[in-house]
C-alpha cells in the first residue's frame, strides 16, 4: 500500500493574491460592502451544485500533473451563499478516470478507472463562486488528500 499522500491544490487561490487589488476578484467581493448572505445548504443533486462540482474537478485537473483526467464521483455536502453571485462550498470525491490528460476528451465521456493499480479516489472541500451575469467562475479553494 502506498502512504496517503496530501495534495495541496492552490492554483487559481485568489484570495492571497497581493497585487494590483483592482484585478484581485475576491477582493472586489469582499470589499463591495454587500453583506453576504448566510450559507445555506443545498440538495447535493441540485444541477448548480454539480456544475460547480464539474468546474473543481477541472481546476483539479488543470492543477495536477496526474496523468489522468480527475472527475468529480461523489458530493456528500453542498453549501451555498450569496456573495454577488453564487458561492458554493462542497465537499466532494474526485477519481481518477480512464481518459489521458493529454487528450483534452470532455469529462462526461471519461469513465472512472477500474484497474485496481490505477484507481484512485480523492476527498476535497472546493469553494467555487459562479458571477452568472459574467458566466465566469473561480475556484478560490481546493483541498484534496
Ligand atoms: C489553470 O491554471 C493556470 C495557472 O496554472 C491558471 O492561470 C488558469 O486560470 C487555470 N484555469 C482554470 C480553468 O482553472
Ligand atoms: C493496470 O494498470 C497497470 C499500470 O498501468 C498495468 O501495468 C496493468 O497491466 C493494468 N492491469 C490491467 C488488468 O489492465
Amino acid at each position: 500500500m502506498r502512504p496517503a499522500g496530501v495534495l495541496l491544490v492552490v492554483c487559481g487561490l485568489i484570495l492571497a493574491a497581493t497585487g494590483d487589488p483592482s484585478r484581485d476578484f475576491c477582493s472586489q467581493i469582499l470589499n463591495s460592502g454587500v453583506k453576504p448572505g448566510f450559507p445555506k445548504t443545498i440538495k447535493t443533486n441540485d444541477p448548480d451544485v454539480l456544475r460547480a462540482a464539474r468546474h473543481s474537478a477541472e481546476s483539479f485537473n488543470n492543477c495536477s500533473n496526474d496523468a489522468f483526467l480527475f472527475r468529480e464521483s461523489h458530493v456528500s455536502r453542498a453549501l451555498v451563499q450569496i456573495v454577488k453571485g453564487l458561492k458554493f462550498m462542497l465537499d466532494l470525491d474526485i477519481s481518477r478516470t480512464t481518459c489521458k490528460k493529454t487528450r483534452h476528451s470532455s469529462l462526461d465521456d471519461c469513465s472512472f478507472q477500474t484497474n485496481r493499480t490505477l484507481k484512485q479516489t480523492l476527498s476535497c472541500y472546493s469553494e467555487v463562486w459562479v458571477i452568472p451575469w459574467l458566466q465566469s467562475f473561480k475556484v478560490p479553494v481546493l483541498r484534496c488528500h
